[in-house]
């Protein structure tokens, strides 16, 4: 399975300072020659990780595809369109998240402009992606759109794992709404895995690439891997973190062993 590191944090630890280090095109680097098959990155809105110029430079540089998630605001589009990454993932973005909270609502009047930033994209042969969460509705608008890939939000797989099987209930960022009784949060688990095969499946039959991503980690990643018919993960938080302890080619190098 293809392993696409997501390396916002490393510029998250940059803007902690405001300063120029650590460069996320050093990371690129490294992740290159620790086995990673894409470098995915997010222009936000806010530019609260990732900047203009870091795309730019990554893009230009990387000896890897770049995989860079947008949303749909023009201005964001037009940078896009100019510095043309291998592919654009579209992403719904809301400046008050800590971190993506769901995937693209194709309903949403807010998304109206979808269809159109996607068909600017790929006249410019920059492959396209759409952040959707795994239903059948989803998968069917993405196929419907024109897009190519999706990939699929394991956020809330994720957490109900955190909730189960780590101690996230004991902390103070606990999940208040997945605060249940175990057996319920068991079925909760089995029914987010399941939603995850069935929109891989429904894809799939409409010739849709898939990914998965969001909250992976190297405790909870080997049920996504297993999946039959996820081509590619794309993992950040959970590299990074391990790598202020390992290395980041340590780090990547245990992920990709994990997903291979
Ligand atoms: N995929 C998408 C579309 C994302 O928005 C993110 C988070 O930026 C990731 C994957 C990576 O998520 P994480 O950092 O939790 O591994």
């Amino acid at each position: 399975m293809l392993l696409g590191v997501n390396i916002d944090h490393i510029a998250v630890l940059r803007e902690a300072r405001k300063i120029n280090d650590p460069d996320p095109l050093q990371a690129v680097y490294i992740a290159q020659l620790a086995g990673a098959d894409q470098i995915t990155i997010h222009l936000r809105e806010d530019r609260r990780h990732i900047h203009d110029e870091d795309v730019r430079r990554i893009i230009e540089n990387a000896p890897l595809p770049v995989n860079l998630e947008c949303s749909v605001n023009p201005d964001i589009v037009e940078i896009v369109a100019e510095l043309r990454p291998h592919r654009a993932t579209f992403v719904p973005e809301k400046r008050e998240e800590v971190t993506t909270e769901g995937g693209l609502n194709m309903d949403d009047p807010n998304f109206s402009n979808l269809d159109k930033a996607l068909h600017y994209l790929k006249a410019r042969e920059i492959e396209i992606s759409l952040f959707v969460d795994p239903t059948k509705e989803a998968v069917r608008a993405a196929k419907t759109l024109g897009a190519e890939w999706i990939e699929l939000h394991t956020g809330h797989y994720a957490n109900i794992y955190a909730m189960l099987y780590a101690n996230l209930s004991k902390t103070h960022h606990s999940i208040p709404e997945l605060e249940i009784e175990r057996t319920k949060l068991k079925k909760m688990l089995d029914k987010a895995v399941t939603d995850l095969e069935d929109a891989t499946e429904y894809a799939q039959e409409f010739g849709l690439h898939v990914a998965a991503g969001h909250g992976l980690n190297y405790q909870n990643v080997h049920v996504v891997r297993a999946i039959h018919g996820i081509r590619e993960l794309n993992i950040g938080q959970s590299i990074v973190a391990r790598s202020v302890f390992t290395g980041l080619d340590q780090a990547i190098r245990e992920m990709k062993a994990l997903i291979a």
